[in-house]
């Protein structure tokens, strides 16, 4: 399952570097489970652009399911059980993205793994999310899986400098990566996605993150 998919001819290598786990196409099979899960959360609560410490709001927009959601406002990051628009709790995490978290974990190499937050974000062309370590979290034994719907993009995975270099992942529809450990800090983001329409999701990429919060 796990193949490296390397881009030929000049330009950027993409591969997968050493502490994280692509598993390509691993989230197909459950693709009508997650996109009916997805729509059932935002439901509840809406996709939102929050604001950052900085005073600037994100290009990518949110939402979360699961006990704890993560927020940012001018106050700064952190997890919180409700939604602040709402001050309802967080939708509960269906039952078939818990599931995928788990699998997926294991199959990375952490079993186990019993995730009590997840981060919906939602990317248009030109939504980007620039380099940042997940640190918000009060273990971090537990690793992080992420989940890729809808458009392509290109994942940057880095060290646990923000300097350090990065490797470039094409991440598409159905993939899923791992990582913790030794790499469980390690500098991450998104480059700004590419125009483009995928015949489930349209103009958008979906990502699920999932971790141990508390
Ligand atoms: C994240 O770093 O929280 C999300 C990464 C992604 O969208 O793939
Ligand atoms: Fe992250």
């Amino acid at each position: 399952m796990t193949r490296v998919r390397r881009q030929t001819g000049p330009g950027p290598l993409f591969g997968t570097p050493p502490g994280l786990t692509l598993l390509q196409g691993f989230a197909l099979p459950a693709e009508d489970a997650l996109l009916a899960g997805i729509e059932q959360v935002v439901q509840a609560a809406p996709f939102r652009h929050m604001i950052t410490p900085g005073g600037f709001a994100m290009s990518v927009a949110l939402t979360n399911c699961g006990a704890l959601g993560w927020v940012s406002d001018r106050r700064g990051y952190r997890y919180q059980p409700n939604d602040p628009e709402t001050g309802r709790l967080w939708p509960a995490m269906p039952a078939a993205f818990l599931d995928l978290a788990q699998r997926a974990a294991a199959a990375g190499g952490f079993p186990g793994f019993t995730p009590d937050a997840c981060l919906i974000n939602r990317y248009t062309p030109g939504a980007r999310l620039t380099l940042h370590q997940d640190k918000n979290e009060r273990d971090f034994s537990a690793p992080i899986v992420s989940v890729s719907l809808g458009l392509p993009a290109t994942f940057l995975f880095g060290g646990l400098e923000r300097t350090d270099p990065q490797d470039r992942v094409a991440l598409h529809h159905g993939d899923v990566v791992v990582w913790g450990g030794p790499t469980r800090l390690a500098y991450h983001g998104i480059l700004p996605l590419k125009e483009g329409d995928h015949p489930r999701l349209g103009p958008c990429r979906i990502n699920m993150t999932f971790r141990l919060a508390s």
